[in-house]
C-alpha cells in the first residue's frame, strides 16, 4: 500500500496504460481523479477503481483547454482535499512521417497535447502538489532512445516532455515536489494486440509468431504489460522514491539500456 490514502490525479485515462495506471494506484491505497474526453471511458474505469475499494472521481476534461484544465484542478481539490500526485499520461499521436515532409501544423498540434497540456496541469496542480510535497510522473516513451524514420515528430514531443520534466524538477524540488519521467517501450495493450493481428493477417503468421518475434529483441524476452509500467510509477510517486528526482525510469524489458 505505498499509496495508501493518497489522491493521484491521472490525465489521459484511456483503454492501455492510463487505465493500468488508474488500478494500480487505487490497489497501492489511493484515491484517484481521471481525467481524459470520452466520459464513457472514465466512467467505466472508475466503476473498476471502485470495486477494489477506492474512490474514482471523474472529469471529462481537453487537457488543450485552460479553463477546463482549471476546472479539473478545482475539483480534485475541493472533491478530494488533497492531490499527492499527478501523472501526466494523456497523448496524441503526432504525424508519423519523415521530417523532411511533414505537416507543421500536425506537428505543432502534437506538441499542444504532448507537452503543453502536460506543463498546463503541473503549473495549475502544483499549489497543491506543494502543501504535501507531491510528486509528478510524466509517461513518455522509448521513443527517446532511437531516430527510427517517420518518428521524428514523435521524438521531438517526448525529448521535449522530458526536458521540461528536468526543468520543473530544477523549479519545483525546493519547494518539496518531484518530477520523474517513465519511459514505457511496446505495452502489450489493446491497440498493439490489434496491430500485431494485423501484422499477422498480412504475413499469413500466427499472432504469436509477431509476439515471439518481437520480444526476441528485449532482454526479458517478453513485452510489459500496462499494470507492469504502472508499477513503476506507483514508485515514483511514492514515498520509496522520496529522493529521486530529475531521472528518467526506461520499462522496456531490457529493451534499450540507459
Ligand atoms: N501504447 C504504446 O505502445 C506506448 C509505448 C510507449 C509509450 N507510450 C506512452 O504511454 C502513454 C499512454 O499511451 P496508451 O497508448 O496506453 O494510451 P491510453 O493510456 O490508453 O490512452 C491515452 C488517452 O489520452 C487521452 N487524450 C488524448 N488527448 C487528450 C486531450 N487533449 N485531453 C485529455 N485526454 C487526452 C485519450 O482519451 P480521450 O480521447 O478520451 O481524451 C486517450 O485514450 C502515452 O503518453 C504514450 O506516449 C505508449
Amino acid at each position: 500500500m505505498l499509496l495508501r490514502d493518497r489522491v493521484i490525479v491521472i490525465s489521459g485515462v484511456g483503454p492501455g496504460l492510463g487505465r493500468g495506471l488508474a488500478l494500480q494506484c487505487a490497489r497501492a491505497g489511493a484515491d484517484v481523479v481521471l481525467a481524459a474526453r470520452t466520459r464513457e471511458r472514465l466512467d467505466a474505469v472508475a466503476e473498476e477503481v471502485a470495486g477494489l475499494g477506492r474512490r474514482a472521481v471523474t472529469v471529462p476534461a481537453d487537457i488543450t483547454d485552460d479553463d477546463a484544465c482549471r476546472e479539473l484542478a478545482r475539483i480534485a481539490v475541493e472533491t478530494c482535499g488533497r492531490v499527492d500526485g499527478l501523472v501526466n499520461n494523456a497523448f496524441a499521436v503526432p504525424p508519423l512521417t519523415d521530417l523532411g515532409t511533414v505537416d507543421l501544423d500536425a506537428v505543432r498540434a502534437g506538441f499542444e497535447t504532448n507537452v503543453l497540456g502536460a506543463l498546463r496541469l503541473t503549473r495549475l496542480l502544483t499549489p497543491a502538489l506543494v502543501e504535501h510535497g507531491g510528486s509528478v510522473v510524466m509517461i513518455n516513451s522509448a521513443v527517446l532512445r532511437h531516430s527510427r524514420r517517420t518518428f521524428g515528430a514523435y521524438k521531438m514531443a517526448k525529448s521535449a516532455l522530458l526536458a521540461m520534466a528536468q526543468s520543473l524538477a530544477t523549479e519545483l524540488g525546493p519547494r518539496g515536489v518531484r518530477v520523474n519521467t517513465v519511459a514505457p517501450g511496446y505495452i502489450w495493450a489493446d491497440n498493439l494486440k490489434w496491430y500485431f493481428g494485423h501484422l499477422a493477417r498480412e504475413r499469413g503468421v500466427p499472432a504469436r509468431q509477431i509476439y515471439d518475434e518481437t520480444a526476441a529483441a528485449l532482454d526479458l524476452r517478453r513485452l510489459p504489460e500496462p499494470d507492469e509500467i504502472a508499477d513503476a510509477v506507483v514508485f515514483l510517486l511514492s514515498p520509496m522514491a522520496r529522493a529521486i528526482t530529475g531521472q528518467c525510469l526506461d520499462v522496456n524489458g531490457g529493451e534499450y539500456h540507459h
